[in-house]
């Protein structure tokens, strides 16, 4: 069996040892999930249920309570009783998981009451998994839900005891199961199945016969209050459906939808819904028919609404057969340039899902304009947990401080008494149904035995889910608590050196690969290692523009593509001006002399020389670092963790080189305090 993510249950029957407890869900009536609870007691936890609550120290009890939302709970303790409560079963499911984890985290609980309700409604994991078993930007192994045959089933969950050699289905079953728990144990509470780039057979999982399978992961999930979405395919109704055209507006295409929407319904009753990558990086969607994505995202919005279901369509859309000659092009503006207009027009179950940063998940972008630039719709913003530009999960990148600054960036709206509006207050701010925003994040996990590939790339989901359920944590908390979730044999300074090498990991990351915002000097195969001039005359739509004098790209009003002026008149002059731009931002959105100097004083080419050099040796200092927890912490943790390392040095001095000498043959100057650079 695969390794613990967090909470291992040992830990967690540690937290519960002594107690004895009662589960009341009578009033609200979930079966799966009162199954499913009662379960996590009894076989996880190792502990009993008695009947009468009188005789237990931990009671349960949904149904008393009347929260705001269906997911909050409240843990209150007095004299050595503690009662869990909720509004429904899930809300306990979060309940038990929330008090194991402060078992765990603060020793002995004190008397009192705390009550805990999640930022966001809606807490979602995308998995770009493909049929085939391979998972699109995955670095940890297959996928966990489809590929070659697997071992078993629980039929008491899932219903679905054989798999035959033709189906694509992993058929692990424990491996959904243990993977459920974690999502519940940190809060997600939707997952959807299946890459956006819907392919081939993937095209087939809303149909018979795979769709029985899907709905026997789905109620997995389901048992632990995660809500199961999938992927389709805009041209589906002519891919699978027979028709001759895909038109949103066609009545006879609106029709097969909903009866693929009434046919999945059928088999997953609370089924989430779909996720629609459309008119992207060759997907079919509505331009081909001259409609508009509010059109396309309606469509599915109508199938869904008789059920309760939702249509989350992305806002990636963007030229990517670019012609890097014509300057006027910017790829940066497109996202806010389709969807701006369609602010309103979208129905009340669809969710635009925008990226947080106007490009692709890059290590520094800004704040989508679209959070920010929408009136009237529902949104959710997308991260990406797996380290696509991130370091591919060889590098520690413990990427929570630059999601957590997203999710806390000013919008540049204010609140009805004028006070800045952060986006997590601003999704709700400009929600047509508060119930339908949030946070997505395409997720990390695989077949590989830790789960992440690299045993600290858990932190990211962990924190990811912790910061959905609560933005108010800092990077530095939630690090602290997945450390001591995980390691916990470790003393504490063990624990103490990995949380440090995780808060500064982002930091290191960024200073070795891409400075002050520039992005995409990356390997084009793969976006692992430096690529300088990869992007650089390439239709994509990214560059760096640099050349003798100067690097980066003008994105202002005044000189450059207008990329600001999408932003709010306060958000739009900071960074429209060169005093007022953020360093960090400095090549994002400026082209400036290699000369310019940095509020910190330092010149631009002397601070990619200092970063490069800074950011590789920090690599040595966590080898050095790592190599203290020899003995003090899980031995096939700590040997993982040092050959990644080892892997990241190569990387980082790579990075270092190619970067270093490149703008050294660019501009000339030499590095002030005379470092090695080859020429
Ligand atoms: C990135 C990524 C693709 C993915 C795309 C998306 O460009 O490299 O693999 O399909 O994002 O988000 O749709």
């Amino acid at each position: 069996m695969a390794d613990a993510m967090w909470l291992s249950e040992s830990v967690a029957r540690r937290a519960a040892s002594g107690c004895t407890f009662s589960v009341d869900v009578d009033r609200v009536g979930e079966d799966a999930r009162s199954l499913r609870l009662r379960d996590e007691i009894v076989r996880r936890l190792g502990r009993p249920i008695v009947s009468e609550a009188g005789r237990a120290n931990v009671r349960l009890v949904a149904g008393v309570t009347s929260f705001d939302s269906d997911e909050a709970f409240s843990i209150e303790s007095h004299d050595g009783v503690t009662v869990i409560a909720g509004n429904t079963t899930a809300a306990l499911m979060y309940g038990l998981y929330g008090w194991l984890r402060r078992r765990t985290l603060g020793g002995t609980p004190t008397d009192g009451r705390i009550v805990s309700a999640p930022d966001q409604p809606i807490r979602m994991i995308d998995h770009w998994d493909q049929i085939d078993g391979s998972v699109e930007r995955g670095y940890a192994g297959e996928s966990i839900f489809f590929g070659r045959p697997g071992s078993n089933v629980h039929a008491e969950f899932t219903g679905f005891p054989q798999r035959d050699e033709t189906d694509a289905f992993r058929g692990d079953m424990d491996r959904v199961e243990a993977y459920a728990r974690f999502l519940a144990s940190v809060g997600i509470n939707a997952v959807c199945l299946n890459n956006v780039n819907v392919r081939g057979l993937a095209t087939n999982l809303i149909a018979d016969p795979w769709l029985g399978r899907v709905a026997g992961i789905a109620r997995v999930f389901s048992s632990f209050g995660v809500s199961t979405f999938l992927s389709v395919n805009f041209a589906a109704p002519m891919r699978i459906g027979g028709l001759g055209t895909s038109d949103p507006l066609d009545p006879a295409v609106r029709a097969w939808w909903a009866g693929v929407a009434d046919r999945i319904y059928e088999r997953i009753p609370d089924f989430g819904g779909f996720v629609v990558k459309a008119d992207s990086e060759g997907e079919p969607g509505p331009f081909a028919y001259g409609r508009t994505h509010a059109d396309g995202a309606n469509m599915f919005a109508e199938a869904l609404a008789p059920h309760g279901g939702t249509v989350i369509w992305r806002a990636f859309v963007y030229n990517c057969r670019q012609d890097w000659r014509d300057r006027t092009l910017d790829r940066a503006r497109a996202a806010y340039d389709h969807f701006r207009e369609l602010d309103g027009r979208f129905a009340k179950n669809a969710v635009l899902q925008v990226k947080f940063g106007p490009i692709d998940f890059q290590t520094r972008e800004p704040l989508s304009p679209l959070i920010g630039g929408m009136s009237r719709t529902n949104l959710i913003v997308e991260f990406e947990i797996t380290a696509e530009y991130l370091g591919h999960q060889i590098d520690v990148n413990y990427a929570v401080p630059q999601w957590l600054s997203m999710i806390h960036a000013d919008t540049g709206r204010d609140d009805a008494d004028g006070r800045p509006l952060e986006t997590a207050d601003y999704l709700r701010d400009v929600a047509v149904d508060p119930s339908r925003v949030g946070y997505a994040a395409v997720g990390n996990v695989g077949m590989d035995d830790n789960w992440t590939g690299h045993k600290l790339a858990q932190s990211n989901l962990y924190g990811y889910g912790r910061m959905c359920w609560d933005g108010s944590l800092s990077a530095g908390e939630i690090a602290r608590e997945w450390t001591r979730l995980t390691f916990p044999e470790a003393d504490g300074d063990a624990r103490a050196t990995i949380e440090r090498i995780l808060g500064t990991s982002n930091a290191t990351y960024e200073r070795y690969t891409a400075p002050l915002g520039v992005g995409f000097m990356v390997n084009r195969n793969g976006h692992y290692g430096p690529g300088v001039n990869d992007y650089e005359y390439d239709r994509w739509g990214t560059y760096h523009y640099a050349d003798r004098d100067g690097v980066g790209v003008d994105r202002t009003v005044a000189t450059g593509t207008g990329y600001t002026g999408q932003y709010s008149p306060r958000v739009a002059a900071t960074y429209e001006n060169l005093a007022t731009c953020p360093d960090e931002l400095l090549l994002f959105f400026h082209h400036v002399p290699y000369s310019h100097v940095l509020h910190d004083g330092t010149s631009v080419i002397q601070h990619i020389y200092d970063t490069h050099f800074a950011g590789a040796a920090a690599v040595d200092d966590y080898i050095a670092q790592w190599e203290t927890l020899a003995g003090r912490i899980d031995d096939t943790a700590y040997e993982n963790v040092r050959e990644r390392l080892q892997r990241q040095r190569e990387n980082a001095i790579a990075w270092r080189d190619q970067i270093n000498t490149y703008f050294h043959r660019m501009s000339g100057v030499d590095d002030a305090h005379g470092r090695v650079i080859h020429r």
